[in-house]
């Protein structure tokens, strides 16, 4: 039986924050507060990015999702909500052109305030203090990294004041003619090799797909006692009722965002939040590191896909360039076990290094070929690469990752252009140079031998 509490039972692996000893009740009349404060998303806004998803899973769909990787209360602010939309739109709209394939755009934003670290504590100029969690938990700032419970109830006014932003742009036509502008450079595109007249003919049916559907948002379902307080009934009296709205009694969803993701460091089978999300009406996302082991992964699969649904499931691989290799055992036995996932790469977390100033950055270089073995990897297998996992940011200022085409190199890395607070994020030149080359390798896909099933 599952219940939106039945995690408490199971090892969350390193992830309980405990506030201390003074702010426990209050940290109880936060999440209370909470259960009570109305949904961000809606049983029908989840239904809707199902069926998008369905047909991802069907190969005629891709998902681009991307954001930052600690998404800050700061980043609620005007232009760069609007920015980090724009760029979402841009480079959706640059790869269905490039590719005729149709998107679905997905901001890690609005809520992505929560972050996994290794260990609790670190060491800032010699006193020992607890690390930053996220906005949602901490500050960045060392003299206010003492869990706050007050976060929570911040990071839901920011999460409901950013999204209300994006749903009115993205359907605010002003957005997709600034985004339209940007691919004014793929007509000259040599790999496009199509006809003109067809670019604008794909230019209407892909800005009319942008205009119906929405721009959905998603975070890393990391900490638990958060999530709870946002699950809900699937379906709420006085709300348009979802599709299979009739068999909604006893089932629930998660209301703080479309689309929720468990990290590569939680994934365990037997662990608190898998068994969190099981429950969930959402599509749910799994991180793939290179410790995964097959069975473990058809055996999670088995439990929070019992119906077998297609795009139910989102694979999010992420096993670097040194260790995709690995993913080809994983594809045939998640083939074997008949679970209609989506398979999505994130070509960020496994291509993390130093520098030799000691600072966190990740190559260009590295990211297209995780991309490239990785879409080959699925062409051998008969299997649909339908997602990209990046994180971003529309700043064309910040230099944290290094290469593209007359991009930053390594001494570069770490001046006032590095402006993170968790991993290296490809800035806009950079994240539309990997959108260009993903739809070159997906056109080059297709003209090889066909097994793309989309409308190409
Ligand atoms: C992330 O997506 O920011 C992240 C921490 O990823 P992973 O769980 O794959 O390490
Ligand atoms: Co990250």
């Amino acid at each position: 039986m599952w219940t939106p509490s039945t995690w408490r039972g199971k090892t969350a692996n390193l992830y309980t924050i405990e506030y201390s000893d003074n702010k426990q009740v209050h940290a109880r009349s936060c999440l209370s507060k909470l259960a009570h404060l109305p949904p961000l998303v809606t049983p029908s806004e989840v239904s809707h990015l199902r069926v998008l998803l369905k047909e991802v899973a069907l190969g005629q769909r891709v998902i681009w999702q991307c954001g930052d990787c600690a998404e800050l209360f700061d980043h609620c602010e005007t232009t760069y909500i609007a920015d980090r939309v724009r760029l979402l739109s841009q480079l959706s709209l640059v790869f269905s052109l490039a590719t005729n394939i149709p998107v679905v755009r997905i901001g890690r934003m609005a809520g992505q305030y929560g972050k996994p670290r290794n260990g609790l504590t670190e060491e800032i100029n010699g006193t020992e203090l607890p690390k930053f969690y996220g906005d949602v938990i901490n500050s960045f700032e060392p003299s206010r990294r003492e869990p706050d419970p007050d976060r929570m109830l911040l990071a839901y006014f920011h999460a409901g004041c950013t999204l209300n932003y994006m749903r009115a742009l993205a359907r605010d036509s002003r957005i997709h003619e600034t985004a339209g502008a940007a691919t004014n450079f793929t007509r000259e595109g040599s790999f496009l090799g199509i006809e003109c007249s067809s670019i604008t003919e794909r230019q209407k049916y892909h800005h009319s797909d942008q205009l119906t559907n929405p721009v959905f948002t998603s975070h890393e379902c990391l900490f638990l006692h958060y999530e709870q307080a946002f699950t809900r009934p699937w379906w709420q009296p006085g709300e348009p009722a979802p599709a299979d709205a009739e068999s909604a009694p006893g089932r629930f969803y998660n209301s703080s965002a479309h689309f929720l993701w468990v990290g590569d460091k939680t994934r365990q089978l037997d662990g608190a939040h898998v068994e969190y999300i099981r429950g969930l009406q959402n599509p749910v996302g799994i991180k793939v590191g290179p410790s995964t082991n097959a069975d473990e992964l058809v055996d999670i699969l088995n439990l929070i896909d019992p119906h077998y649904e297609p795009g139910k499931v989102v694979l999010i691989s992420r096993l670097g360039q040194r260790n995709v290799s690995q993913l080809g055992p994983l594809v045939r036995a998640v083939q074997e076990s008949r679970h209609p996932v989506i398979w999505q790469c994130d070509p960020m977390h496994g291509n993390t290094r130093m520098t030799d100033g000691g600072i966190r950055t990740r190559d260009l270089a590295s990211m297209l070929a995780e991309i490239t073995s990785t879409i080959e990897i699925h062409r051998q297998h008969n299997s649909w690469l339908g997602g990209i996992h990046l994180e971003t940011t529309p700043d064309e200022d910040v230099v944290e990752c290094v290469g593209g085409i007359n991009g930053p190199q390594d001494k570069e890395i770490g001046g006032f252009r590095y402006k993170t607070k968790c991993d290296p994020r490809l800035n806009r030149k950079q994240t539309m140079e990997i959108a260009l080359e993903v739809a070159r390798l997906y056109t080059e896909l297709h003209r090889r031998d066909r097994v793309c099933r989309a409308r190409m």
